[in-house]
């Protein structure tokens, strides 16, 4: 059913974010009927111009964008009908938002509900957030809410972000405020708790008795491109670890909540995050890529990029491994690794599991049994995958590895979707599942604090991959510390 009628008032509206993730996601939420006839968009930025041009301008790359990059299957041509349901309540306010003045003249506009989306750089979160409380457009009152979406990076580290929560929270209440991290607005993210919470065979085996360990992977075969200002002072390890693997790892390892109301689950995973052991800078390994060739394609140093130094430090992948300290992980690492420039793209859990206890075919070690394998298939192929032994037909007894595979194509009718319509849905409609908690972000920062410390003080662990490499070496020697190694990027 509809969301409730408000107004989504769009800070950034000339913005990136805007024109690839919001703008197209409001049509598919158009599209499909969610939005309430009295829904309006209200776009803010600095520079002059018109609705017209703001409006004609989304239309333009519209079409682009709304191409799911992973469904290959569909290629939707735009739906002129909601299109123009969105076109008819778009609205560009040219406006100052570090002027306490003009900010408060949007208060006009602004009779009844309203969402505030802060697609602007972090930097400027909290003091937007203050601003709008300045200028009295928080307050929640006659029956009408106020709501602050506001995007990632939170913070740069664990002193900043607890910093930002005490500026925001001191103006806002916590149920006012959506955190956002887009990797829960993942179809395939979010299946993992059906998978795990909507079916009895998995969860019995979820535990530390049955599981060997976990691998969380974000490899990208794109480079930082254009990004070299925001990614130089970032790296990745606070551009993915702390918010997108965590998010992962939360919906892997997080205890059953009682409900899926937001505290439940927020507290659920706030209580796993507790567990987590701060990472070592041991446990951890950063990389740069050189030169080298992706997808065929000749592929600069990241040193080489626009906006970045060229000696720079700042890491572009990133490995490390969690302790998971509670009854159910005791002695079950969880190994999390993302990079930029691989030679493979692919978003995926592998849930390893132990041996059987002994080998009763002759002549086949227990060693030599293939383990079996849960792989969350993320993207961009979405899915299932189970990797077990089957006997090889022949008359021998011997046993070869097989998989069995549900993809997401197979089994349903897949609807346009670039990722940001549930998030934006629920935040229209009142539900936090899906967004951060302060204490969660806090949690996350927390378990990644000693590894920004020790990186911040000395840039001598830092090694260097080939573009197109599957990451740098010593990615490869944490897992074989440990008698294991990676599932391979290139592995079905
Ligand atoms: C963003 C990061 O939050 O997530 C990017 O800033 C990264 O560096 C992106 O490429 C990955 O998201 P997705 O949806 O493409 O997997």
């Amino acid at each position: 059913k509809p969301a409730p009628a408000s107004t989504l008032v769009v800070f950034g509206a000339h913005g990136d974010l805007t024109k690839r993730l919001l703008m197209p996601a409001l049509y598919n939420l158009a599209g499909s009927g969610l939005l309430d006839p009295d829904f309006r968009i209200i776009g803010i930025d600095r520079v002059p111009g018109s609705t017209a041009e703001w409006r004609d301008g989304l239309a333009a790359t519209m079409q682009e964008f709304t191409r799911d990059r992973d469904a290959e299957f569909y290629t939707p041509s735009i739906d002129a009908k909601a299109w123009g349901w969105v076109a008819d309540r778009l609205e560009y306010v040219q406006t100052d938002f570090s002027d306490l003045a003009q900010v408060r003249a949007l208060g006009e506009k602004l009779p009844g509900s309203a969402v505030f989306y802060l697609a602007v750089p972090s930097r400027f979160f909290g003091s937007l957030v203050a601003t709008l409380g300045q200028a009295g457009l928080l307050a929640e009152q006659d029956g009408r809410f106020r709501r602050v979406v506001i995007e990632k990076p939170f913070g740069s580290d664990l002193a900043t972000a607890r910093a930002l929560n005490a500026q925001i929270l001191s103006v806002l209440d916590e149920r006012q405020i959506y955190r956002i991290d887009h990797f829960l607005g993942k179809e395939t993210v979010q299946n993992i708790l059906a998978m795990r919470f909507g079916n009895l065979i998995f969860e019995p085996l979820w535990r530390n008795e049955y599981i060997d360990h976990v691998e969380i992977t974000a490899a990208e075969t794109i480079g930082v491109e254009q990004r070299g200002a925001f990614y130089e002072p970032t790296g990745a390890l606070r551009d993915m670890v702390p918010n997108h693997l965590f998010q992962l790892f939360a919906m892997v390892a997080m205890e059953p909540p009682a409900s899926f109301s937001a505290d439940t689950v927020r507290t659920a995973k706030e209580q796993l995050f507790e567990s987590v052991r701060p990472v070592a800078p041991e446990d951890a390994v950063r990389g740069q890529y050189r030169a080298g060739t992706v997808d065929g394609k000749p592929v600069a140093a990241y040193r080489d990029s626009p906006g970045v130094a060229p000696d720079s430090v700042t890491e572009t992948y990133v490995a490390l491994k969690l302790h998971v300290d509670n009854w159910r992980w005791s002695g079950v690492p969880f190994y999390l690794r993302t990079g930029k420039s691989l030679g493979g793209r692919r978003t995926e859990v592998v849930v390893q599991f132990k041996k059987p206890p002994v080998a009763i075919f002759r002549g086949t070690a227990t060693d030599a049994l293939p383990p079996n394998r849960m792989i969350l298939n993320i993207q961009p192929s979405q899915g299932l995958t189970i990797g077990m032994a089957a006997k090889h037909p022949g008359p021998a007894m011997d046993l070869a590895e097989v998989q069995v595979r549900f993809r997401y194509e197979d089994a349903f009718d897949l609807q346009p979707n670039v990722g940001y319509e549930t998030l934006l849905y629920d935040c229209l409609s009142g539900d936090a599942t899906l967004f951060q908690r302060a204490d969660n972000i806090d949690a996350a920062w927390a378990a990644v604090d000693p590894v920004l410390q020790a990186w911040a003080k000395s840039s001598d662990s830092l090694e260097f991959y080939d573009a197109g490499a599957t990451g740098p070496a010593g990615a490869d020697a944490l897992l074989a510390r440990d008698g294991r190694s990676w599932y391979p990027l290139d592995g079905v």
